[in-house]
């Protein structure tokens, strides 16, 4: 790369449960990109202060603690970890109710202000994949590629309820769907950073694709790109 050039940023937005980090993740690796999980930001503090036991109507004491706290993302070939304050914080983000109560933390602008900065600062030393809600929006809307990557609700609660059962989880698909419906809901109407698409961003309907024909289009919106630069 260049010295001039600012690093290659390969953004992927859209609703939850279409399937982003799965891809994100294979692309960053193909390509040999930094994979950075933004959602994972949101739901670590959501875990801080759900641990806290703070009230998360209090957006005062939300700030506060989000400034006070440290997170940071780990990667190598084959892991991916997640730490708060030092200590790690994979697995424990993932639960049900951290994602219920992310949208929380995700409405405070104070709090979006420092996780953009965390996200921009990635891009100084890296290339990157990054995924989330307002990367191609917000975060960088100068990104080289920007993705929108979407799928039917139905779609969406069936292969949550698949990745639920294989972690011995048993849900309700009723209920799942109707959680799913509630933070499209949350997250596209939200005032500040709502999930759009950007005028810009190429859409994948992955309704009906395979996650290797996902990462095999993404690489070579890439290739094309590079190519034609
Ligand atoms: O993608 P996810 O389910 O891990 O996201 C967790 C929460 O964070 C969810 O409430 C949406 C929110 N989020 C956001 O507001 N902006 C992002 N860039 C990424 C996630």
């Amino acid at each position: 790369m260049k010295h001039n050039k600012k690093h290659f940023v390969i953004a992927i937005d859209g609703p939850a449960g279409a399937g982003k980090s799965t891809v994100a993740m294979l692309v960053a690796k193909k390509l040999g990109f930094l994979y950075v999980d933004t959602g994972a930001m949101y739901r670590a503090l959501t875990l801080k202060a759900l641990r806290q036991k703070l009230d998360l109507n209090d957006r005062q004491s939300l700030i506060e603690m989000a400034r006070k706290s440290k997170i940071e993302l780990f990667q190598n070939e084959n892991h991916y970890k997640v730490f708060l304050d030092g200590k790690e914080i994979t697995e424990e983000i993932r639960t049900e109710e951290v994602s219920r109560n992310s949208h929380f933390i995700a409405s405070v602008p104070e709090i979006r202000e420092i996780l953009w900065d965390i996200q921009r600062s990635y891009r100084n030393n890296h290339n990157i994949v990054m995924e989330g809600r307002d990367i191609g929006t917000v975060v960088f809307p100068d990104a080289q590629i920007k993705i929108y990557l979407d799928a039917s609700v139905e779609e969406r609660t069936k292969r949550r309820y698949l990745q639920l059962k294989q972690q011995g989880i048993e849900i309700d698909i009723k209920k799942l769907k109707e959680e799913i419906i509630k933070r499209d809901e949350k997250d596209s109407k939200r005032d500040i950073a709502p999930l759009k698409k950007h005028p810009e961003a190429i859409v994948i309907d992955t309704t009906n694709m395979t996650i290797e024909e996902e990462v095999l289009l993404i690489t070579e919106i890439y290739r094309k790109r590079i190519k034609s630069e």
